[in-house]
């Protein structure tokens, strides 16, 4: 079996791909801190595939404990970095913490990588890459704009220092994954995303609100120029996220892939806020308790992916609606109310 370390294997997206690379045959070997997770996650990855997968407890940005990792975890084929910070508020007050840790760890990565002849990454990125984007759908060719927060910058540098690194002669080959907004949860409900505090995110804060943990769900803004006047995204089920990761590694593992591509993924629909709600309700029967307030500043008002290119090369599909999304986020916020009992 094929070893494949995943940084950030404990986290939302990370804890789906690992699951996903068992079922495709591979042998994950996670990385985490848990700075922002929490241990029920191995946990659930352990129900979901009857048995343990290993874990080493280390901070990614440690160049000296990484190294032991990859002493330890011979054979190692390809790496998958999820671990990073995301808040995108926390990261405009605490800027330095986002590129200690978003910058700091790809680079400690990168170095012992290359020390031990590891030469296949998949990397983490996001839409945020687009900024405010001046054509919809945005493909991979849409311009990057200047980063809206640190957090966004962070991205937006480590896909420029792959891309150095891709052009310096180096051998390294890199598939950088451009999400677009993952939601839902694993359908067995055993994994799901684990927000800490109040959820920056709209869906965990849907859940949340519909489990009586929230008050009431702000709509942050209606007076955009969208059909609804609510902003526009484009959700991904974390479970198609997850199994893009798939592809792309055993993409990168046949030798088929570039020295650095990009690739956008989504589902290629665009869908309003209000709709998101209402896709809520109807997959779950909740009636959800919501008022309109003023926008988030640094909001972008729409933006949805262009999946063609990821669709032709990598054979990525998505398979779960909104509302199935919407579903299996609120199975995971139950599973959750019913574990804390
Ligand atoms: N929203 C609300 N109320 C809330 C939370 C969100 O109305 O309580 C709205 C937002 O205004 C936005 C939409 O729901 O229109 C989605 O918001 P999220 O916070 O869930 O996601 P964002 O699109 O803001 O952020 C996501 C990722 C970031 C990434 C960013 C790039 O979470 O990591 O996309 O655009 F940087």
């Amino acid at each position: 079996m094929k070893k494949i370390l995943v940084t950030g294997g404990a986290g939302y997206i990370g804890s789906h791909t690992v699951v996903e690379l068992v079922e495709a045959g591979y042998e994950p070997v996670i990385i985490d801190n848990f700075s922002n997770t929490e241990e029920r996650s191995l946990q659930g990855i352990a129900d979901i595939l009857g048995g343990d997968v290993t874990c080493h407890r280390i901070d990614c940005t440690d160049t000296a404990a990484l190294r032991e990792v990859f002493e330890k975890e011979t054979d190692i084929e390809g790496v998958i970095h999820f671990a990073a910070f995301k808040a995108v508020g926390e990261s405009v007050d605490e800027p330095l913490k986002y590129y200690h840790n978003n910058v700091g760890s790809l680079v400690a990565l990168l170095q012992v990588m290359k020390e031990f002849n590891v030469n296949k990454l998949v990397f983490s990125s996001s839409c945020t890459v687009y900024g405010i984007p001046a054509e919809l759908p945005v493909t991979e060719q849409t311009p990057v704009q200047k980063a809206n927060s640190p957090y966004g910058n962070t991205k937006k540098i480590c896909e420029e220092i792959l891309t150095d690194l891709a052009t310096s002669g180096s051998d390294m080959y890199t598939t950088a994954l451009r999400y677009f907004n993952p939601i839902g949860a694993h359908p067995s409900a055993k994994i799901g995303e684990l927000p800490l505090g109040v959820p920056n995110n709209l869906v965990p804060f849907i859940t949340q609100t519909a489990a009586g943990i929230r008050e009431q769900l702000t709509i942050f803004g209606n007076d955009y120029d969208t059909p609804d006047g609510t902003c526009i995204r484009d959700y991904v089920h974390v479970v198609d996220l997850a199994k893009a990761h798939v592809v792309a590694i055993e993409r990168l593992l046949s030798g088929k892939a570039g020295n650095i591509e990009f690739f956008n993924v989504g589902t290629g629909t665009g869908n309003t806020v209000l709709e998101a709600v209402q896709a809520f309700e109807r997959a779950t029967g909740e009636k959800l308790n919501y008022k309109i307030g003023p926008r988030r500043p640094g909001d972008v008002p729409k933006i949805f992916a262009d999946v063609t290119k990821a669709t032709e090369e990598l054979g990525f599909k998505t398979t779960t609606t909104l509302e199935e999304a919407m579903k299996s986020a609120w199975d995971w916020q139950m599973h959750l109310k019913e574990t804390a009992k």
